[in-house]
């Protein structure tokens, strides 16, 4: 790894650590301190709350920034590895580092950061039924012109998830628009090669791409 990216790494990892126990001490007086014993038999801090407005608000605003430094950790990646390497050496970069990125954060145990897709490129960052459901709602809200608004749903664990819409720019048409237009004849043979099952084509500017979900997996919900 070059030392520009463990920076990037490095720096998010303190930042989500910041914001993260920034949320925890905002909501203290709704919450009590247990410690549970997680599937690995590992001791894990887990802080159960009751999912008031003031707590809704501060997982939004501490969501927004995580999703905030996420993006732009992945687009500073994704816009030097294409000076790197062009295009094609960009979908390779990603194939191996996307799904790392987002997890080195999940590795502080505070939050666990996944982008999620219907129209997915890879079958991980699939949207559940749950999240499908949220996601067409996403869709009409946007088709009815509406601004659309990051929401706390409450997962089957008892974790606030942070859901937000991502869309899509004018960078991302290299690798999500149309084949032929967009994106050239050797690229889309890459993604085919690596992402048998692509869907995440043919997307057009300002269009909704997918979401961000981001878990608290360090509180529960009374
Ligand atoms: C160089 C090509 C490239 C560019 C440019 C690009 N992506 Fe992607 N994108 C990929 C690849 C490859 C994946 C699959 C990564 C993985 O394996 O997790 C992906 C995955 C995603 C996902 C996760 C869901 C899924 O479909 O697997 C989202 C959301 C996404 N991209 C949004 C964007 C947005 C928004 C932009 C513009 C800011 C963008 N991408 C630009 C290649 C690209």
């Amino acid at each position: 790894m070059n030392s520009h990216k463990l920076v990037t790494i490095c720096s998010i990892f303190l930042s989500i650590i910041i914001i993260g126990c920034a949320s925890q001490n905002a909501n203290k007086e709704n919450s009590e301190q247990l410690t549970e014993n997680n599937s690995v038999g590992k001791n894990e801090t887990v802080e159960h709350v009751i999912l008031n407005d003031s707590l809704r608000n501060a997982l939004i605003e501490s969501g927004n920034k995580i999703a905030r430094l996420t993006a732009l950790s992945l687009q500073r990646s994704l816009q030097s590895a294409i000076k790197e390497g062009g295009l094609i050496h960009a979908i390779k970069f990603c194939n191996i580092e996307a799904i790392p990125i987002t997890d080195s954060v999940s590795e502080t145990e505070t939050v666990n950061i996944r982008r999620l897709a219907k129209k997915y490129r890879n079958p991980l960052n699939e949207t559940n039924a749950m999240e499908s459901e949220l996601y067409k709602s996403y869709i009409l809200e946007w088709l009815g012109g509406h601004e659309l608004k990051p929401k706390i749903i409450t997962d089957g664990n008892g974790h606030p998830v942070y859901y937000n819409p991502i869309y899509v720019g004018a960078l991302c048409l290299n690798c999500h628009g149309e084949v032929g237009k967009n994106i050239n004849e050797e690229t889309a043979a890459t993604i085919q090669n690596l992402y048998p099952e692509d869907k995440a084509t043919n997307f057009k500017q300002g269009q909704l791409r997918g979401m961000w979900a981001i878990t608290f997996t360090e509180l529960k919900v009374k």
